[in-house]
């Protein structure tokens, strides 16, 4: 066997804890498949007398993550520390330019910085790698560079926030309102320290982003993605998508065609007769369209010291093994810069559920609306009259714009007649 690869862990959380004791278990399995030991040289914690439920014993525990990147006795930085600016983005740059490989799960920063930092890896000729970083355990990014390689990628799309489906999941099978899960949620520790990151389509949004680099072979435009969360759906929404045959998801999307890249994360009502409908829980699922192998579908655990400490020591047994690879599956300087497309271009089908007064004429006011637009509407239903006394009145369309439905959305919402903000959610299938 060669000599040991020589790793340094920052970060002792979840992640990192997760990392730790993969390689501590399965080291002799690792060694085997890997072709040489993996060592754990060094590890780094904010705070160093914090209890930890695991064995340290023989890693040199540091307080300055930052010095483990030019540490003469590393290979190998795994950086779980997490956020996009300070000691995570400071320590993955100097590592990369000390000539050190770095993995990282750090989806915030790869979204924000990945292409910067990839190009510093090609200088330093070291490989920057971060399966964890997308759907934790899933391995997405392996598929997109290897097994997936063959095929033009037309469309990747996915369930990537297992916090928003855990809520949507539990709001569904036990008719609960958001809030009581959310509050649930929060005990549990599965929202972000920030919420906003999980319940605003954020993190989703780093991870659509990420995937559509790899996927589509463009530069990663976090920016572009147009992201909302789910904090408009109530339980009547998730009744009523129910009674109509679809469950409702946090979906990230991208698109790429003639060199316009739509990127987009938003709740949707899926039919219950896809296989998306039924992913439960805090799983996460990606599906990838290519041109020549069809529709392929992952599902698997998208966080987790488990699932997300497996991507990080996949990454960490290929360096071992000797397997190099551009970040992004392609070299920098042939990344696309692709332009953003006009997500108001985009066709479907939409749910639109109203708060209206209950009171005669209602009805004539949103559907002239329709007509201004030239939506054409399958169905419309009164479901109940709701504690503040306004109908509920939700409208299926037919195939429209998204720009045709956010106009209506907009004219609706400015009625006398509408007591509340229409929720509008796009419908899959
Ligand atoms: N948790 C998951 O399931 C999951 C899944 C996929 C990806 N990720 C990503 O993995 C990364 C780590 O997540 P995590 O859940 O493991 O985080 P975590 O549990 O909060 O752990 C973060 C670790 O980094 C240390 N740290 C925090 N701020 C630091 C700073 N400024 N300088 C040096 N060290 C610092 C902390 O030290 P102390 O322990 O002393 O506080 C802690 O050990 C993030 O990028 C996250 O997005 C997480």
């Amino acid at each position: 066997m060669s000599n040991p690869l020589r790793i340094a862990v920052a970060g002792l959380g979840t992640v990192g804890a997760g990392t730790i004791s993969i390689l501590q278990r399965h080291r002799d399995m690792i060694a085997q498949r890997a072709g040489r030991d993996v060592t754990i040289v060094a590890a780094s914690a904010r705070d160093l007398t914090k209890k930890r439920d695991i064995d340290l014993s023989g890693i040199d525990i540091v307080n300055d993550a930052v010095s483990l990147a030019t540490r003469s006795d590393v290979d190998v930085v795994v950086e779980v520390i997490g956020g996009h600016e300070g000691a995570a983005k400071t320590l993955v740059e100097s590592a990369l330019r000390a000539g050190k490989h770095v993995v990282t799960a750090n989806k915030a920063l790869i979204a924000h910085h990945g292409v910067m930092l990839a190009k510093l890896s090609e200088i330093h000729g070291v490989t920057l790698a971060f399966e964890a970083a997308v759907a934790g355990g899933i391995p997405v990014i392996a598929a997109l560079r290897s097994g997936l390689a063959a095929n033009r990628i037309e469309k990747i799309s996915g369930i990537l926030n297992g916090t928003c489906n855990y809520i949507l999941s539990r709001m569904y099978h036990e008719q609960l309102e958001q809030g009581v899960v959310m509050a649930d949620a929060a005990k549990l520790g599965y929202l972000e320290a920030d919420p906003s990151l999980d319940i605003d389509g954020i993190d989703a949004a780093h991870k659509i982003a990420i995937l559509a680099s790899l996927a589509f072979g463009t530069q990663v435009d976090v920016a572009g993605v147009k992201a909302t969360g789910i904090r408009s759906i109530t339980l009547r929404d998730v009744r009523y998508a129910d009674a109509f045959g679809y469950r409702i998801k946090l979906l990230g999307v991208a698109e790429f065609h003639d060199g316009t890249l739509i990127q987009s994360v938003h709740p949707a009502l899926v039919a219950k007769a896809l296989p998306l409908a039924s992913v439960d829980s805090s799983f996460n699922a990606v599906q990838i369209e290519g041109d020549s192998v069809g529709r392929v579908m992952f599902e698997g655990r998208g966080a987790g010291a488990g699932p997300t400490g497996s991507a990080v020591v996949a990454d960490i047994i290929a360096l071992a093994r000797g397997d190099r690879y551009p970040a992004f599956t392609v070299p920098t300087a042939s990344l696309i810069a692709s332009s953003a497309g006009d997500v108001h271009a985009q066709r479907a089908c939409f749910y639109l559920r109203l708060s209206l007064k209950d009171e005669p004429g209602v009805l004539a006011e949103f559907t002239r609306v329709f007509a201004e637009e030239d939506i054409s509407v399958r169905a419309i239903t009164q479901r109940d009259i709701a504690e503040d006394a306004s109908a509920q009145v939700v409208v299926l369309t037919h195939v429209t714009t998204s720009g045709q439905i956010a106009r209506a959305h907009q004219k609706i919402a400015g009625l006398a007649v509408c007591v509340a903000p229409p929720v509008l959610m796009q419908m899959e299938g």
